[in-house]
């Protein structure tokens, strides 16, 4: 019989699931083993895993826009998109929180972390690859994981969100780079003066290209927030260790500013000079 308190709260769960057990609590909360006694090491480790669990709806929702827009089903991604930037807003506050680090706090245990570090965040390349930026080096590093290889591995294969974008320009008619239809997506994209013809073209009709015109806007909020993040993520570097290397073995900062200059979606900032 279901026991209930006397303000008819639920209270007797032998038989029934808990919002704990729901949602895995005690393997979630039992994640954060410190490997200092430094107090402040709490708030390293649970600001990583809180932004792999939002990057791990950023790609749940980014693999199902692809699907969405291969399908020619505009609606349903621009919803999915539209929560992929939403979660990318929340990501950034963490760099807020991040701040109160100061580098003498982070010195006590900066050590501990070895070789260790978010360069090798196989969830943030899977979303780079999504966008369409393919580098291989996380494959090389999780080579020991055959189950995340395989799943890294297609990821790379596969097309990314601007293809299925441009795929979409095709199918709406414009004259597309044979070349890009059904490319090589192991490799980066990079800039085509076909895909920059058809973006104009869509910017300068907007009411009949209304769908197409949508999209490239919500391409442009999701690398927009994306580089967003990255340079929060670099001045909090540069505020807490300064210009030191990085524990991936990186230049630090200086590596962090180069990834700046990368350009997801090259056409979509190239025409608003040219609008
Ligand atoms: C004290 C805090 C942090 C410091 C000092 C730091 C430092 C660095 C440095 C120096 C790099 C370059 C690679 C290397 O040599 O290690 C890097 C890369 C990276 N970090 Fe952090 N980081 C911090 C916090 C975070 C947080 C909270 C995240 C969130 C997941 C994160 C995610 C990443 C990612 C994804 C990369 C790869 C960037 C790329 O290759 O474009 N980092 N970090």
């Amino acid at each position: 019989m279901k026991e209930n308190n006397e303000n008819g709260i639920h209270t007797d769960f032998t038989n029934n699931m808990t919002y704990g057990e729901y949602l895995k609590l005690d393997q979630i909360l039992s994640g954060q083993q410190r490997l200092s006694d430094h107090h402040d090491e709490m708030l390293f480790i649970i600001i990583h895993q809180v932004s792999e669990l939002w990057m791990k709806l950023i790609l749940h929702e980014l693999h199902a826009a692809v699907d969405s827009i291969d399908k020619g089903d505009f609606q349903t991604s621009f919803k999915q998109l539209a929560r992929v930037s939403k979660t990318q807003s929340q990501i950034i506050q963490a760099w807020d929180v991040l701040s109160t680090l100061t580098p003498s706090e982070y010195m006590e245990f900066r050590d501990k972390l070895g070789q260790a570090s978010g360069f090798q965040s196989y969830q943030y390349r899977m979303i780079e690859f999504a966008l369409g930026y393919k580098t291989d080096h996380v494959l090389k590093i999780y080579q020991k994981d055959p189950v995340l290889l395989e799943q890294l591995t297609e990821a790379y294969k596969r097309p990314g969100l601007y293809d299925v974008a441009i795929n979409s320009l095709a199918n709406t008619g414009f004259a597309i780079n044979p070349d890009l239809v059904n490319r090589d997506y192991t490799q980066t994209y990079t800039a085509d003066e076909s895909v920059k013809k058809a973006w104009l073209t869509v910017y300068h009709n907007i009411e009949k290209y209304w769908d197409l015109y949508q999209l490239a806007e919500k391409l442009v909020d999701i690398e927009d927030w994306l580089q967003q993040w990255r340079f929060r993520h670099m001045k909090t570097v540069e505020r807490i260790i300064g210009f030191k290397r990085g524990t991936g073995g990186s230049s630090g900062v200086g590596y962090l500013k180069g990834v700046l200059e990368h350009r997801f979606f090259p056409e979509l900032w190239d025409i608003r000079t040219e609008l």
